[in-house]
């Protein structure tokens, strides 16, 4: 079997599943109960002073034919008081001393974050995430992604606690900034000792059809949210690669992490710890067993003895536009398994090369004199009878 220890900023982990800061965190009673289940580690809900009031509903699915394929929350941070946190915390270290547990802290002003890094590190956690990238709620406070969206601010707040901290600091940016690499600099040049993304996506969840009112919506109003789960993937993989390659920092990566799959391609671009937060609110604490036995089994077959080889092996092979070679072609092959539905041909035809042609229920045909090798085809193909293969 192989080895999924890792170690981050001296941190062991014995594996490299993490609880992202949310839901899955909101107490320490949970906390500990995600250990018992196997969790690696687990980054409490952001803890702040003088917490907010949550709205009701703040959750709502963005779904495709049924299936989940994001959410929208409009949450704020922990309703804890920073004085139950300093018992909860305490108490998690206590009983479980070897699982990593990083405090997410939210605050504005200086003096508030030198205060809160102080009482929070005496708990004897291993490090403090910083949330500088909640999109929703906590800006107009002057907290969450108002800093994060900032260099410079962000890069203050960094020094305030780095001033006073005596364990690790990391700190979570937003993907919702024009870029990202350019505040984890930022992060950097102050002292932060890792970084993490990322946090969820702005978003506008949707509009009721009946009402015409926003969603989620909370008596007929709405706001601006944060939208996670797996349809973010794609956009925290590039935020992952693009700090890790610009700093050198070890990044914890999440973002749509829904099965054990994803993981190894945060590990690829970089991430050294990945997290979860939105599939484990949807399928729970023993999602865990799913990514332990799936990354267990694809580093076994791969012959990897350890996550360490395959560690942000993709990065450089993460370039840019004119050193893609032109030379490189694929074309389209069909294989026996085609039942003729010709979903191909309707968008070969109406956003192709008019390169494959058909009758119902036979399978198709590809003219190679036109199929350019885009790729269209082989993702509307239901059956996955159509594969692009190098010339
Ligand atoms: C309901 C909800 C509450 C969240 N609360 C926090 C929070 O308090 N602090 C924080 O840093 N991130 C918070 N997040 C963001 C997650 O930690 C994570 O960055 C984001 O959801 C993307 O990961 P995922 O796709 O695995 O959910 C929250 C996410 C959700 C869905």
């Amino acid at each position: 079997m192989a080895n999924l220890e890792v170690d981050f900023l001296g941190m062991h982990f014995p594996n490299p599943f993490m609880l992202a800061s949310g839901p899955p965190t909101r107490t320490a009673a949970m906390i500990r109960r995600a250990f018992d289940a196997g969790w690696g580690g687990a980054v409490t809900k952001t803890i702040l002073f003088q917490p907010s009031p949550d709205r009701r509903p703040r959750l709502k699915a963005h779904r495709n034919e049924g299936r989940n394929i994001g959410m929208e929350n409009i949450e704020v941070l922990s309703q804890l008081s920073v004085e139950q946190w300093q018992n909860d915390l305490a108490e998690i270290k206590a009983a479980c001393p070897e699982r990593p547990v990083w405090a997410s802290l939210g605050a504005s002003e200086k003096s508030e974050w030198i205060r809160l890094t102080e009482m929070i590190q005496e708990t004897g956690i291993d490090a403090l995430e910083l949330n500088v990238s909640c999109p929703h709620g906590m800006p107009g406070r002057g907290m969450g992604a108002f800093i994060g969206q900032n260099a410079e601010l962000t890069g203050q707040v960094v020094a305030w606690v780095k001033g006073v901290a005596k364990i690790p600091v990391i700190v979570k940016l937003t993907p919702n900034v024009t870029d990202i690499a350019f505040v984890a600099k930022a992060a950097q040049n102050s002292g932060a000792d890792g970084l993490c993304a990322s946090n969820s996506v702005a978003s506008l969840n949707g509009i009721d059809l009946d009402t015409l009112d926003p969603t989620p919506s909370v008596g007929g109003f709405s706001i601006y949210g944060g939208y996670s789960g797996p349809g973010i993937k794609p956009i925290a993989l590039r935020c992952v690669a693009k700090i890790a390659k610009a700093t050198g920092l070890p990044v914890s990566g999440l973002g749509g992490i829904d099965e054990w799959a994803d993981t190894v391609e945060f590990f690829a671009v970089g991430a050294v710890t990945v997290q979860v937060c939105t599939t484990v609110m949807w399928r729970g604490y023993g999602f865990i067993n799913d990514l332990k036995a799936g990354l267990n089994g694809y580093l076994d077959k791969k012959g990897y003895p350890d996550i360490r080889s395959i560690l942000g092996v993709a990065l450089p092979k993460i370039v840019d536009f004119p050193s893609l070679p032109l030379t490189w072609r694929v074309q389209a092959r069909v294989d026996e398994s085609c039942n003729g539905c010709l979903k191909c041909v309707t968008s070969c035809n109406d956003a192709g090369f008019q390169a494959i042609r058909g009758t119902k229920g036979k399978k198709v045909t590809i003219d190679s004199d036109k199929c350019d090798g885009c790729g269209l085809c082989e993702m509307v193909c239901p059956l996955n009878s159509i594969t692009m293969v190098a010339l």
